[in-house]
């Protein structure tokens, strides 16, 4: 299969790129410029190269750079931004640092004949973030865009097909930027669109099968969608060989377990194994507050219970596991700093070993996983289902977690989300109540009551890194906080949660 390289240069746009690629079906891979050798790239299946945009200065002595030889291998580069600058340092030309040309936002820019801009109308707004600038074209490269400001806003060289533009046409801003995209792919690299998910699940399913006959396969299903898509996909490939555990911690939202229960051993007709282990975790869970201890402890024990179903089905050869492209890419990166220890089932038990870890989805941006999903059959409601953590119910407990507490919780958590699913706003893209440890007075009838305090969280956000809290009318949070003080006893007040992220995080643990 035709491929595209995103070399990483540090940019902040650097996934978007990929999915820019993606989305006109060809597949394009991240790899960081530090960790791919010229003669990988040379005897590797990519077509095109894309230098993707980077904080630096090209001038800098420790700037991010590659060797210069990538300039001579016969594959077309598109340089974006700071990779624009470093092909003319490659090339010989200049980039310098001047005030009076550097741009930020929407600008116009005007075009000159180049097979890159094809299609374009003579001047179009794009996207710009730069302070350093092209000052002198390398020799062998034209000029093919200029705006008011900045001289050289694209250059190239024909005969190497090696171009490089100052904006951003990965940003939605800029106009044409998925026309510049097809440019590149289709008209510079002559690459076939060959990426599809249909394909793709069929590719899957051969490969696993020749791959996996024969062997047992053990996969920890949590019920959220990458899990869910990995099961049914393995399911596809190996059918009865693929055991999947679901371990059921007591913490999941009300009836959830029973319903991914009925779904997948009925339906999908997978072997699953249902691990009802409420009591072992609430037991670890006593007289723990502090989230983070929380956490670990759930983290710790999800291992070990799954390590006891793998020990008692004996003979697993290999573990799989829902990995997305994100993760991957994530965990290559690494230096970020932990704010939350996540929980996922990721860790791999130190007492049992498997030969190989297979992960099917290890390739895909998560709307990639959800339309493999829906071409696999799976509901909506599973594939496009709210993210919901790990330790689920345990860090939206404030304090100590009890059985009763679970159950208020997930009584009132219910009516929430069933209240915002039947109402025609705007969904926000995460939805959720939390149980404060703070009790108020409240009064029912004639009598004085004493209950907790329940906070309704809802946020609007595209990759839940930032979140903005979502402003939800009025007469439905109050028809909420009616039917949660009425229907759920032991809660006496609602409130709800105005703060966006950053300063808040989402969840409150
Ligand atoms: P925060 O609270 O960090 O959450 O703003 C960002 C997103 O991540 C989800 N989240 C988790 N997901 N394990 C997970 O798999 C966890 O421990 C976890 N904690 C938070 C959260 O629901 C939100 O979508």
């Amino acid at each position: 299969m035709d491929k595209i390289l995103v070399l990483d240069f540090g940019g902040q746009y650097d996934q978007l790129i990929a999915r820019r690629v993606r989305e006109q079906h060809v597949y394009a891979e991240i790899v960081p410029y530090n960790r791919i050798s010229i003669s990988d790239i040379k005897n590797s299946e990519y077509k095109g190269i894309i230098f993707t945009g980077g904080p630096n200065s090209v001038y800098e002595k420790d700037s991010p750079k590659i060797d210069s030889e990538i300039l001579n291998i016969d594959i077309p580069i598109l340089g974006i931004c700071y990779g624009a600058q470093l092909m003319t340092y490659l090339a010989n030309g200049k980039v310098s640092s001047n005030d009076e040309y550097r741009e930020y936002g929407k600008i116009v820019f005007h075009k000159k004949d180049s097979i890159l801009f094809e299609g374009l109308p003579e001047c179009s707004i794009c996207w710009m973030s730069h302070s350093d600038y092209i000052s002198e074209i390398p020799d062998g490269f034209s000029n093919i865009a200029c705006s008011d400001h900045c001289p050289n806003v694209a250059i190239e060289n024909k005969e190497k097909k090696l171009y490089g533009v100052q904006f951003h046409p990965e940003v939605l801003h800029t106009e044409y930027g998925k026309q510049i995209f097809a440019n590149f792919l289709f008209r510079i690299c002559e690459l076939n669109r060959d990426w599809q998910m249909e394909d793709f699940i069929d590719r899957s399913v051969k490969e696993y099968q020749k791959k996996l006959t024969g062997k047992k396969v053990l996969l920890a299903l949590s019920g959220g969608v990458d899990s869910a898509v990995a099961a049914v996909l393995l399911n596809k490939a190996i059918s009865k060989d693929l055991i999947c555990v679901f371990v059921d911690h007591g913490l999941l939202r009300k009836n959830e377990a029973d319903e991914i229960e009925k779904l997948f051993k009925g339906k999908f007709d997978l072997n699953l194994i249902r691990v009802n282990a409420k009591e072992r975790f609430l037991e670890k869970l006593k007289g723990v507050r502090e989230p983070e201890q929380k956490r670990k402890i759930i983290g710790n024990e999800f291992i070990r219970v799954f390590e006891e179903e793998a020990l008692k089905i004996k003979d697993i050869d290999c573990l799989a596991q829902g990995t997305i492209y994100p993760d991957v890419i994530e965990s290559g990166k690494g230096d970020s700093a932990v704010i939350k220890s996540h929980h996922n089932v990721g860790g791999l038990p130190e007492e049992i070993s498997f030969s190989q870890i297979i992960e099917p989805l290890r390739d895909l941006f998560k709307d990639e996983v959800r339309e493999v999903g829906i071409r696999l059959g799976l509901p909506e409601d599973i594939v496009y289902r709210q993210p919901f953590p790990g330790p689920g119910l345990a860090v939206r407990i404030i304090g100590e977690i009890t059985d009763e507490k679970i159950k208020i919780l997930q009584d009132a958590d219910e009516i929430f989300r069933k209240e915002i699913t039947a109402s025609d706003i705007d969904k926000p893209q995460q939805y959720f109540a939390v149980l404060t440890d703070m009790r108020a007075v409240g009064v029912m009838g004639d009598e004085r009551t004493y209950g907790y305090v329940l906070a309704l969280r809802a946020v609007s956000t595209d990759d839940f890194m930032t979140a903005e809290w979502s402003r939800i009318p009025y007469d439905l949070l109050e028809k909420i906080s009616n039917r949660v003080t009425n229907e759920v006893k032991g809660i006496s007040r609602v409130v709800y949660d105005i703060t966006s992220k950053p300063p808040g995080t989402i969840e409150w643990e």
